[in-house]
């Protein structure tokens, strides 16, 4: 299965892409969680970037601002190259321009392989400045919870090396950022939605509802793609 996840930010594409990867057994690829790890001091697949480009990049999403589309498409060129991109992916964040559509098409072609789908996850901007106020991660497993829809369960506490006690608010969730990555979505970012209903790709699940039962209209949505993909 190829998948991209597509949505606002704090639609919950992060959520699902992490629960499909589990149920598919492919890796969920998130650009944000890429440029994040860079500030661990962990380096990008394939790539070794100076201090000072870190920096930049580490500001750029504090502020809600977009990563070169550069750097961007050559940390996904280099992250699909990996065996375990093999049986597939769930591209979780990209692309997020047309620019960034056109440069993964390329690539597809390629490598001979092709999306089969696009999922996006539609949120209406008044729910997601209240749904993003309440997320929170945990520094030491990277899990993201939130304090009303999403707290760790037993499980996710055992398997944590801090047992997910101190659980913090990411920079870029500030309702000022929130609103300005928004607008970016909107202004930039829908294009894509056009761009892929013309290929045929794109699939629509409202993601307002509790996430229970946006987790079921997901299931529901790529059971037939799953069903077409495995019979092709
Ligand atoms: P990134 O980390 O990708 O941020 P984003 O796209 O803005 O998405 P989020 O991670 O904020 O939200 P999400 O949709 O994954 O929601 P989640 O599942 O967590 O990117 C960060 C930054 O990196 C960008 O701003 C940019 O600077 C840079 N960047 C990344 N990719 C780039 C690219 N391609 N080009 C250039 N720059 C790039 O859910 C949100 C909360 O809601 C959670 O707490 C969750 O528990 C809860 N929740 C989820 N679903 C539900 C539900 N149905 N009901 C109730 N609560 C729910």
């Amino acid at each position: 299965m190829r998948l991209v996840m597509l949505g606002a930010p704090g639609s919950g594409k992060g959520t699902q892409a992490e629960r499909l990867s589990k149920k598919y057994g492919i890796p969920q690829i998130s650009t944000g969680e890429l440029f994040r790890s860079l500030r661990k001091g962990e380096q990008l697949p394939g790539m070794s970037l100076p201090q000072e480009v870190i920096d930049e990049i580490s500001s750029l999403i504090n502020n809600g601002c977009f990563v070169s589309d550069d750097i961007t498409i050559q940390v996904i060129e280099n992250r699909i190259a990996l065996p375990d991109c093999e049986n597939g992916f769930i591209l979780d964040g990209f692309p997020r321009n047309i620019p960034q559509g056109e440069a993964l098409d390329a690539l597809l072609k390629k490598h001979s392989i092709h999306l089969d789908a696009v999922l996006e996850i539609d949120v209406p901007d008044d729910a997601i400045v209240d749904r993003l106020s309440g997320r929170r991660y945990c520094p030491a497993c990277g899990r993201t919870y939130h304090l009303d829809a999403k707290m760790p369960t037993e499980e996710e506490r055992a398997t944590c090396p801090e047992g997910c006690r101190n659980l913090i608010q990411r920079d870029d969730d500030k309702p000022e950022v929130v609103k300005k990555r928004l607008v970016t979505y909107h202004d930039v970012t829908e294009h894509l939605k056009p761009y892929y209903k013309e290929q045929g790709k794109l699939i629509t699940v409202v993601g307002r509802k509790k996430l229970e039962k946006t987790i079921r209209d997901v299931d529901r949505a790529l059971e037939s793609i799953e069903k077409n993909r495995i019979e092709a």
